[in-house]
């Protein structure tokens, strides 16, 4: 089955490949149009975790290609799940009802066990700390149209290193590209995990870790900025230790580079300051129409349209 479930195993050409298709459809994403290549197909969109994005913009994404959708935001709430239903059985059910599923879950590796009981492709929306590739190849698309290219790059990764799953997203991506610069900027105890900083340093990429904001930002030519993942730890006690810790405003984008992009998958709660939106160089609403763009080529890949 052609499902999409982990970053690693998406080669570039196939990032490329989805890079030219994001370049077709974007323009219907901001023009508000509807194609009919979708046409007869549903969506359903099954959430065990929170969202406003990655679900809104699968749904916008199916329509705008002229499919259906149906979704369910709260399955931990609200489906059968409640009652003790596996994901095994829910991926039978679900995939007897639709042409293509969106799943989001709270543990990692178990849009994967979803997988196994369907019969019609998966997509990884967000499996817990584990991936995000969705919104790992939307990442990737507008730092490509950004800059024309992608090789040669330094990204600073900044806040949660420990359970962004979008930017281990990002890195498992980045594989795919030549001569990047990291600069990782954690709180101690928020690093980036060791065996993704591995993955990188065996790939021959340059890998530094930072805790200071300000000595990083001059130096980069992409600052993806995380929101601290309250949901990913113990207690409040805790995630209070490092909220707040880094957070972007006007002062901190005077010095940086002219050309350099500042990204965020979004939710912010505090770490860009709103003041930031107006700076050209600030692209993370830009982000969210890309995500619409990608995601209808990956609609359109997984059901051959
Ligand atoms: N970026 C992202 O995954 O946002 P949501 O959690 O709102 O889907």
């Amino acid at each position: 089955m052609n499902h999409l479930l982990s970053s690693r195993d998406i080669s570039k050409q196939e990032i490329l490949k989805f890079f030219k298709k994001a370049d077709k459809f974007l323009p219907i994403v901001l023009d508000k149009k509807k194609l009919k290549i979708a046409e007869g197909k549903i969506l359903a969109t099954l959430f065990y975790e929170p969202s406003t994005r990655t679900r809104f913009s699968f749904e916008t994404a199916m329509i705008r290609l002229g499919g259906a959708v149906i979704s369910n935001a709260d399955m931990n709430a609200t489906s059968s799940s409640k009652k003790g239903e596996t994901l095994y059985d829910t991926a039978k059910m679900v995939s007897t009802y639709a042409d293509i599923i969106a799943v989001r879950h709270p543990s990692a590796g178990s849009v994967e066990d979803f997988a196994s009981g369907s019969s019609v492709p998966v997509i990884n929306s967000g499996d817990g700390p584990g991936d995000h590739p969705t919104q790992g190849l939307l990442d990737l698309y507008t730092i490509h149209k950004n800059f024309g290219k992608i090789d040669g790059l330094t990204i600073a990764m900044v806040g949660d290193l420990k359970n962004s799953r979008v930017l281990h997203s990002q890195c498992e991506l980045l594989l795919n590209f030549k001569n990047l610069k990291f600069i990782f900027v954690a709180p101690k105890g928020l690093e980036m995990p060791e065996e993704i900083t591995k993955m990188l340093l065996k790939n021959k990429f340059a890998v530094s870790e930072m805790q200071d904001l300000k000595a990083a930002a001059p130096l980069v030519d992409v600052l993806s900025q995380t929101r601290i993942q309250k949901e990913r730890f113990g207690s409040e006690e805790e995630y209070k230790k490092y909220r707040g810790i880094y957070i972007v405003d006007s002062n901190l984008m005077k010095i940086c580079k002219k050309n350099m992009i500042l990204m965020h998958p979004l939710p912010r709660v505090d770490e860009i300051d709103v003041d930031v939106d107006s700076d050209s160089r600030a692209k993370y609403f830009e982000q969210v129409s890309n995500g619409v763009a990608v995601r209808m080529a990956i609609i359109a890949k997984l059901l051959d349209l």
